[in-house]
């Protein structure tokens, strides 16, 4: 597997909730590579957390940050990056990818996607009155793009090692 990547790293996509972290530092274990979880690298570089960011100067601004911080984290590879939901909807970040990287898109059912995320408070986009619905609705927006990464990974519950697995098969 090493062969293959060279120097380009795994790249790991999907909606927020499909494990994208868990899985990813999994992965790097496994395969000894360096982790990286972008949201981490964002936060680090603004000196807030993500929800301070979008409170304080907006999704945009947001959105900018993290255009930058993946264009960074791209440069040395290999490694295993895990982005947050968004990255890689802008077309730049994508274009990077698929130079630098191979894309691992972690796919999960709606219901499964909600019951994993509906404890968790800290991300601004599920702010809303009916937090289930916003996730409906930006999965479907979202869709289409996701399903432009080289690689198309079930995330199931239960242990990671099987998701980690499978990935290692579909990029060998
Ligand atoms: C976002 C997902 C979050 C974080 C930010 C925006 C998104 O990352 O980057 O809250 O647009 O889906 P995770 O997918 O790691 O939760």
């Amino acid at each position: 597997l090493t062969q293959t990547l060279g120097d380009r790293s795994i790249v790991l996509v999907g909606f927020m909730g499909s494990g994208k972290t868990s899985t990813g530092r999994r992965l790097a274990q496994r395969l000894g590579l360096p982790f990286v979880d972008a949201d981490v690298e964002i936060e680090a570089a603004a000196g807030m957390t993500i929800a301070e960011i979008f409170a304080k100067h907006g999704e945009p601004s947001f959105r900018d940050g993290e255009r930058r911080v993946m264009a960074r984290i791209l440069e040395d590879g290999p490694r295993v990056i895990a982005t947050g939901g968004g990255a890689f909807l802008n077309e730049e970040t994508r274009a990077r990818i698929a130079k630098r990287g191979v894309s691992v898109w972690l796919k999960a059912d709606p219901e499964v996607l909600w019951r994993r995320v509906r404890k968790r408070s800290h991300r601004p986009l599920l702010q809303s009155p009916d937090p289930e619905k916003t996730l409906r609705t930006l999965l479907e927006q979202r869709y289409p793009h996701y399903a432009r990464a080289d690689v198309t990974v079930i995330s199931r519950d239960g242990p990671h090692e099987l998701a980690v697995e499978e990935i290692i098969c579909a990029i060998e």
